[in-house]
C-alpha cells in the first residue's frame, strides 16, 4: 500500500496544529517529524514537547526521523511523547543491533535511514531486523532540497533486494519529492513518500488530496 507523509518541517510552525490537522483530514495516514541536533546535521528543528503537543491534535501514524548522533539515548523518550515509528541513521549507530532490538521493545516500528553516500551494503546486513528503510534523496539537515538524481537507482535496487530476500519491508523515500518525481520514485519501488514543500508551500488540503490521489491510483506497470 502506498503511503503519504507529509514532512511538518516545512509547516508555519506558528499555526503547526491546524497544519497537520489540514493533511489528516485530506487524508494523509503518516505525519512526518524531523528532529535534527544541529550536530548530526547543520540545523536544529524541535524535539520532544513539540511532538508531545502534537499528539493531541491528530490520530494519525507519527512517523519520526531522527536525525541527531546517540539517537539510543532518547528512544524512551520519543515513544513516551508518541512515536509510532522511530527511524534512526545507521551511520549515527555504533551497534545498529541492539539499537534496532530496544526500539522494537518498546513496541513501536523501526526504520533505518541512509544518506546519500551511504552504500546499500551497509544496510544489507540489518534487513530482516527492521519494518522500513528510509532512503534520503537529498542530504539531511533542511527541506525544499533538490531531489539527487542517483536516488531512484538506489530505490530501484533496495526493492529488488527486498523481493528478492522475500521480506515485507516499506521504503520510504525522503527529501525533494514533488509533481515530477513522485512517479519515478514509486516505479522505483518507494511506498511511503515523504513530502515536505510540495505539501505545505500553497493549498495544504489541495496538495494533499491530489498527492493522496495519485498515490492510491498508482499502479506498477
Ligand atoms: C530533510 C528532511 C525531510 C524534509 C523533506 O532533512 O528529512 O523530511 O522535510 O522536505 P522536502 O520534501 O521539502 O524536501
Ligand atoms: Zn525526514
Amino acid at each position: 500500500m502506498n503511503i503519504l507523509s507529509p514532512s511538518i518541517l516545512a509547516a508555519d510552525f506558528s499555526k503547526l496544529g491546524e497544519e497537520i490537522q489540514a493533511v489528516d483530514q485530506a487524508g494523509a495516514e503518516y505525519i512526518h517529524i524531523d528532529v535534527m541536533d544541529g550536530v548530526y546535521v547543520p540545523s536544529i528543528s524541535f524535539g520532544m514537547p513539540v511532538i508531545k503537543s502534537i499528539r493531541r491534535v491528530t490520530k494519525r501514524i507519527f512517523d519520526v526521523h531522527l536525525m541527531i548522533i546517540e539517537p539510543e539515548k532518547y528512544i524512551e523518550e520519543f515513544v513516551k511523547c508518541g512515536a509510532d515509528i522511530i527511524t534512526v541513521h545507521l551511520e549515527t549507530l555504533k551497534y545498529p543491533e541492539e539499537v534496532i532490538k530496544k526500539i522494537k521493545k518498546l513496541g513501536v516500528k523501526v526504520g533505518l535511514a541512509i544518506n546519500p553516500e551511504t552504500s546499500i551494503h551497509a544496510l544489507e546486513p540489518y534487513f530482516e531486523m527492521i519494518d522500513m528503510i528510509l532512503v534520503m534523496c537529498v542530504r539531511p539537515g533542511f527541506g525544499g532540497q533538490a531531489y539527487i538524481g542517483y536516488s531512484t537507482e538506489k530505490i530501484n535496487r533496495i526493492s529488488e533486494l527486498i523481493k528478492e530476500k522475500n521480506l515485507s519491508i516499506d521504503l520510504e523515500v525522503d527529501g525533494g519529492i514533488n509533481e515530477n518525481n513522485i512517479e519515478n520514485v514509486l516505479q522505483a519501488g518507494a511506498n511511503i513518500i515523504v513530502m515536505g514543500s510540495a505539501i505545505y508551500k500553497g493549498n495544504v488540503v489541495e496538495n494533499t488530496k491530489h498527492f493522496m490521489k495519485i498515490l492510491k491510483e498508482y499502479k506498477e506497470y
